[in-house]
């Protein structure tokens, strides 16, 4: 996006959020606080202010954006539910909704969501954010937001206003400032349109919770492990200037370290994500960690982030994806900044 715009900040009061919902409804582009991370909300609806969301992110346009919606019955509405799949989604609303699920369901036929927002798919992805400011901003609206990470296609996710704005100050017509993020990591993706449930991204939902309700799922072992053989995704992402270096069990003269429990003991710069090892901590902590890692490390010439090993369980799977993704190698373009 060429043209500069006057990028408003909002508070979350009332009167914030009514003017956000406003400038939603005439097509403008607002960053709007959730439990997971900020999302750049656009009217779900409309070609044109989804179009705003890939220029102002530079995102590939075949990559499809969450629908958020206020409940689950207007989520619903967007869908074609029948049999096994309606039951299992009533259930799952039912135990996750409001908060960070998302489902993947058949795209219904008097669905409003437009081809662009769902990158021309028969598939929606749905989500009823339980983030107060969120909801009342999606209540208030009355129609589905289209909202990606509020951030450049590629980078860490952002979990407080402040750093919407590093990013997309001049890009975007307004942030609502909530705070910072409770949950700290996207929503756990699930396509529900498979014979098994398929677990597209471990998110703020854990596996072991889906599993007690749905049964199997279809799932790699472990994301981060299994993603280089996943011909044509963008592996790299969430990604810091610096490379991070994976299950580091030693920190070197030239690194920063991304901690989690004791902290190795000759560690310089040092963020560290629980010091008793809580893994709900780290997800909170995980993305101004890298930020700040990334920034401060940069500062004192180090070349590298150092991450302590994550437990491959709860929400140390969605940790170990986010960090997985931000030690790949990047793509020439993210690469030349
Ligand atoms: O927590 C979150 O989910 C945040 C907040 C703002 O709600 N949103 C977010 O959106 O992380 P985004 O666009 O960064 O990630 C959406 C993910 C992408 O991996 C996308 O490919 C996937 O959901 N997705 C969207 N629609 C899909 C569909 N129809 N089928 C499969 N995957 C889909
Ligand atoms: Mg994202």
């Amino acid at each position: 996006m060429s043209e500069t715009l006057n990028t408003e900040r909002l508070t979350a009061d009332t009167n914030g959020i009514r003017r956000a919902a406003e400038l939603l409804k005439a097509g403008k582009l607002v960053a709007f606080g959730t439990e997971t991370v900020y999302g750049l909300g656009a009217l779900a609806s409309s070609d044109t202010a989804v179009a705003r969301i890939f220029a102002a992110k530079g995102r590939p346009r075949f990559n499809p954006l969450i629908s958020h919606l206020a409940d689950a019955e207007s989520a619903f509405a967007q869908a074609d539910l029948h049999g096994r799949i309606k039951d299992m989604a009533y259930a799952l609303a039912d135990k996750f909704w409001p908060g960070p699920l998302t489902m993947v369901l058949p795209r219904g036929s008097h669905s409003t969501v437009s081809d662009l927002a769902a990158a021309g798919l028969n598939t929606l992805a749905l989500r009823v954010p339980r983030g107060k400011t969120a909801l009342a901003l999606l209540r208030e609206v009355g129609a589905p937001i289209a909202a990606p990470s509020a951030n450049i296609s590629g980078t860490v996710s952002p979990s407080d206003a402040s750093h919407v704005l590093r990013s997309l100050d001049g890009r975007i017509d307004a942030v609502l400032d909530s705070g910072p993020c409770s949950v700290g990591v996207e929503s756990t993706v699930l396509d529900l349109t498979r014979d098994t449930p398929v677990l597209l991204r471990p998110g703020g939902v854990t596996l072991e919770e889906l599993t007690a309700l749905c049964g199997p799922i279809q799932h790699p072992d472990d994301f981060a492990e299994a993603l280089p053989s996943s011909p044509g995704r963008l592996a790299s992402h969430y990604a810091p200037s610096l490379p991070v270096r994976l299950d580091a069990y030693d920190v070197r003269p030239n690194e920063a370290l991304l901690a989690f429990g004791p902290a190795l003991s000759n560690a310089g710069l040092t963020w560290n994500l629980s010091e008793t090892g809580n893994l709900e901590e780290a997800a909170a902590r995980l993305f101004a960690g890298l930020r700040f890692l990334d920034a401060e490390g940069t500062k004192r010439g180090l070349t590298c982030i150092a991450a302590q090993p994550i437990p491959r369980q709860g929400l140390g799977l969605a940790i170990r994806d986010r960090l997985r993704r931000a030690a790949e190698p990047r793509p020439l373009s993210q690469a030349l900044g």
